[in-house]
């Protein structure tokens, strides 16, 4: 029993929701406030309220109906919910205004149920159950004590998962309108007033998610977007956690949002230093109009506890999202390796070059062939088209299928990119309806990447999109779409809807996105779907519901993605980031890197090639067969199984190196890259992870290099046993060149 929810003598309900590790704390109280008591290590199911604040603070506000009690301010004691205006001056989950202007919310406790199912959310991505992970729902009813707004508060315990998913639904019954300024989706407040860090996922275009640590401090530290997107400037994932934690000790809590566009996730440290944290949709920019009987759906915020460090709380994530958020035919079957065009012939291609491109790759074990950006409308260069989802047959003659027969001929699947959010204003569709995309009339609008932004919050925009689309999908046997959108959102105003409700704009725009991408996978279940931003700028759980992968980076430098998906890889699974081996020197970094250490950055994802492999020599062509049959042979191990960052790639300026365990830990495999050759070192050692302590491991190893560099990789082969690997640890090979790689496969012997 994961919820228990008890009422006691007082008259107070004290809930307990619990997983394998972790309890979580709250009650409704004799004032029918809804306090957070606790949220952190398994304990006994004793009530934690000793340790609330209640003093009489120098000006605190305190509730009207306690009278002259001057112990009790909603500013020092935990809220789980906190509403602004009534003496809580601390950041605000909900912020409501009515219709006599007055912005003072009162949430009181009304009632609890627990539900038999985790309900889905209408419209927005969420995570689900499975026969296997099975959650337990706890719904908890506040009402504000003047009018009839009603708050639900939804807790959904993955209990082996430790996870606690939560969202909130507004119901208005008030008879009016109500505004709502702020909803956010989940808020935890410490009581503790211990020194805690933060750790956010900063970046830009082609170095997304680095990792930034810092003490919480006093004030505010607000980590979020109001691009329309996620973005690749900040990610909607972030990690609390006690100074001293590390990947392997420590407490740690992580805070990530399942939803797509603006976000808000704030760390504050309040006069007392106890430090709440809140996630939700960006209070900026959002005001939405909500009619008497109407609801509010907030997206879902999934919270993991882990006493254990970092490592434990990346692998938590990265099973409930490979198993609990991705969906549909492509969540359990083999990916196929891929090559994409992109940086091959940017927009020079025609029929005749892809199908040069796709046979060889065929021959060497790629299975489908991504045609990227430029196959449709008048788009030679990135100043029009975007809209005109209508094959170029100057390109592409006899059409789509033609080319698809082709590329099936060939033993190959063919994918095709989109960019469906977006209108060039050169092109048709911008000719036939210019009022479709957002802008502010009677005023100038921003373009990006020469592009605007189609308004998807109307139904007739989406609508027509669906159609190209969907014609398109069933013109021919495409079995993958890349799901590209360029640009962030700006001058943000709809035709669509009345001058006060401009507010609702960005978020009705990401319904309508998540609305046609369910609309297209229910049509074309079997197609897969790979999300990307300008690379990894929309790389977030919202995405990962309805598309199991996401192009991680246009960075496809074998040394920067080290960081990139280094980053990536602490909220979200590796089987999510899209990472491919790309030419030398790099297209974005000019760097030369060997062939076979771009095979082993690669492989630490959904592996594919970006480049033309007839421009290689036959033994690097050679090495591409080796390196797609390695990764389809080690494909459960690298997808399903658990992932360890064993140096950080920011500090450790000597090597990087990560490792994958299978699942039922019979297999491992330890990559690495040199990033730093020195000569006459003593090579550092690394101690690996995850391995059966009694077992023995057979290691094999490869490398590339110059000089001695395989002989000494190969050195290192022999039979070792686990507690050896982790204890003792192995010596990194002495590699020279550029930035050479090892690879080391493990296998369990009897
Ligand atoms: C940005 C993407 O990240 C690239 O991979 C490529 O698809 C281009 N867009 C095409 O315009």
């Amino acid at each position: 029993m994961a919820i228990y929810a008890e009422k006691n003598a007082q008259g107070e309900t004290l809930f307990i929701l619990e997983t394998e590790k972790s309890t979580y704390q709250m009650k409704a109280d004799t004032n029918g406030y809804l306090l957070h008591l606790y949220y952190g290590d398994r304990i006994e199911r004793e009530d934690t309220d000793y340790l609330l604040h209640k003093e009489d603070r120098g000006f605190g506000a305190c509730p009207y109906d306690l009278g002259r009690n001057r112990t009790y301010s909603l500013d020092s004691i935990p809220q789980e919910y906190s509403a602004g205006g009534a003496g809580d001056f601390r950041t605000p989950c909900i912020s409501a205004e009515f219709e006599n202007g007055g912005r003072t919310l009162d949430l009181r406790y009304v009632s609890y149920k627990e539900l038999e199912k985790k309900p889905a959310l209408a419209g927005l991505p969420a995570l689900y159950e499975t026969e296997e992970n099975k959650a337990q729902t706890l719904e908890i009813c506040l009402k504000d004590s003047a009018e009839d707004l009603y708050v639900y508060l939804l807790y959904s315990v993955f209990e082996k998962e430790d996870i606690i998913a939560r969202s909130c639904r507004v119901e208005n019954r008030t008879g009016k309108q109500v505004a709502l300024n702020a909803v956010l989706s989940a808020c935890m407040d410490i009581n503790e007033d211990s020194p805690l860090d933060l750790i956010s996922f900063w970046g830009r275009h082609c170095m997304e998610r680095n990792v930034e640590r810092r003490p919480v401090a006093h004030g505010k530290t607000v980590i979020d977007s109001i691009r329309g997107t996620s973005s690749a400037q900040e990610n909607p994932f972030v990690i609390l956690c006690d100074p001293d934690t590390t990947e392997d000790f420590g407490r740690c809590w992580g805070l990530s949002f399942v939803y797509s566009g603006n976000f808000a996730a704030t760390a504050e440290k309040n006069q007392l230093g106890l430090t709440r944290l809140t996630m939700g949709i960006n209070p900026e920019g959002f005001r939405w109009n909500l009619q008497n009987g109407e609801v509010f759906q907030a997206p879902e915020a999934v919270f993991c506890y882990s006493p254990m460090g970092l490592t434990e709380l990346s692998q938590k994530y990265h099973q409930i999202y490979r198993k609990n958020l991705c969906r549909g035919y492509w969540k359990d079957r083999r990916r196929p390796v891929l090559i994409n065009n992109w940086e091959a012939t940017y927009f020079g291609f025609d029929t005749e070059k892809l199908v040069a491109i796709a046979e060889t790759a065929g021959k060497l074990g790629v299975e489908l062939l991504v045609m990227d950006d430029g196959w449709f409308g008048k788009r030679d260069d990135d100043w029009s088209g975007l809209g005109d989802w209508k094959v170029n047959e100057k390109k592409l003659p006899g059409g789509m299928k033609a080319l698809c027969d082709r590329i099936n001929a060939l033993g190959m699947k063919l994918g095709v990119w989109f960019e469906p959010e977006m209108v060039s204003e050169d092109s048709d569709l911008f000719r036939a309806h210019p009022d479709w995309f957002l802008h502010v009339p009677e005023r100038g609008y921003s373009r990006s990447r020469y592009q605007l932004v189609l308004d998807y919050s109307r139904k007739e925009v989406r609508d027509n999109i669906h159609d190209q689309m969907a014609a398109v999908l069933s013109s021919a046997n495409i079995e993958y779409v890349k799901w590209d959108m360029n640009r962030h959102l700006t001058e943000v105003w709809s035709a669509g809807l009345p001058a006060d409700r401009q507010g609702e704009v960005y978020h009705r725009y990401m319904l309508g996105v998540y609305e046609l991408m369910e609309r297209l996978l229910t049509e074309f279940p079997h197609v897969l779907f790979e999300g990307c931003s300008s690379g990894g700028g929309r790389f977030d759980a919202g995405m990962l519901y309805y598309m199991p992968q996401s192009w991680c980076s246009d960075n496809t430098d074998a040394i920067e993605r080290l960081e990139i998906q280094y980053g990536t890889s602490f909220g979200y699974p590796m089987s999510a980031v899209g990472a491919h081996v790309s030419a030398s020197p790099n297209h974005q970094t000019g760097r030369r890197t060997p062939f076979y250490t771009r095979g082993v950055v690669a492989m630490a994802g959904t592996f594919g090639y970006e480049l033309d492999l007839n421009t290689l020599t036959d033994e690097e062509r050679e090495m591409v067969r080796e390196q797609v049959a390695f990764y389809k042979k080690n494909y459960d191990t690298i997808n399903r199984g658990d992932y360890y960052r064993l140096t950080d790639p920011a500090k450790n300026t000597e090597f990087c190196a990560w490792e994958f365990v299978a699942q039922d830990q019979k297999k491992a495999l330890l990559f690495g890259v040199i990033t730093h050759v020195r000569s006459n070192i003593a090579m550092p050692v690394i101690r690996l992870k995850g391995l059966k302590p009694q077992a023995k491991y057979r290691l094999l190893c490869k490398a590339e290099g110059v000089g001695n560099s395989e002989k000494a990789a190969r050195a290192l082969e022999g039979i070792y046993s686990g507690s050896l690997l982790m204890g003792a640890g192995l010596r990194i090979p002495n590699l020279r060149g550029d930035w050479p790689s090892f690879c080391v496969e493990l296998e369990e012997v009897q």
